[in-house]
């Protein structure tokens, strides 16, 4: 497998047809933590107006960690998975409290945050920080699991652990960034899961499932 020309060809793609979205603006540390956050349990297009008025409310991790628990339950209304919301002001105040105000960038604080787990890590190292750390959620898994032709069943976290094993051998280190949003992207996109569009998809040569004709029956999911 060419990981250069998987690589370049993704990243290639993402820079000419990435969505243009709130949270791509800048890389600031809190702001893609919060829209990591928001996206987890709920879609881009219902994300985008709560993004944008949680940080005209909340701009800073500050105003964050220094606003009344209700009034971010509030902002938070209608988005539901509310213990997302209070992780995360509990975890601001604990940037405030431990890290002087600013979002670690080494993985173990990092990860110690609440509601931080290793695909939020992953995220921020890689999208805020530009580390080339894994940020594998069930996008990524169904993208990497068609390209490599991974038949393990994504349900089992230990399956979960070896695809992040295969996306820190794959993830450039020079853009971690883009490579991280651009397979994201790739799921979101093109690499659906019905009805994939392999004839638009930047490593559609590079792809084992497509070779064989079973992208459709990839990836392998036990329950729902
Ligand atoms: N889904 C999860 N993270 C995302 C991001 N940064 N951009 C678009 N969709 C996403």
């Amino acid at each position: 497998f060419d990981i250069y020309a998987f690589q370049e060809r993704l990243i290639e793609w993402y820079q000419h047809n990435k969505r243009d979205l709130p949270w791509r603006y800048d890389q600031d540390p809190y702001k893609v933590w919060v829209s990591e956050i928001m996206l987890q349990q709920t879609k881009v297009d219902t994300v985008i107006p709560y993004f944008q008025r949680f940080m005209l409310k909340y701009p800073t991790v500050y105003d964050l960690a220094n606003a009344d628990e209700q009034d971010v339950l509030k902002t938070w209304e209608g988005l539901g998975y509310y213990s997302r919301a209070r992780n995360l002001q509990n975890a601001v105040r604990e940037v405030v409290a431990s890290y002087g105000g600013e979002v670690p960038d080494d993985p173990k604080s990092l990860g110690s945050l609440k509601g931080v787990g290793p695909y939020t890590k992953g995220a921020i190292l890689s999208i805020a920080f530009d580390q080339p750390q894994p940020a594998v959620d069930g996008n990524v898994m169904r993208v990497l699991s068609r390209v490599l032709k991974i038949e393990d069943d994504i349900a089992q976290p230990k399956v979960k652990k070896q695809f992040e094993r295969y996306a820190e051998t794959l993830i450039s280190h020079d853009d971690p960034s883009s490579f991280n949003q651009g397979i994201m992207e790739l799921g979101a996109l093109v690499c659906t899961p019905k009805e994939p569009m392999c004839m638009l998809c930047p490593v559609q040569e590079l792809c084992r499932a497509f070779q064989e004709g079973m992208e459709q029956d990839l990836p392998i999911k036990s329950k729902a």
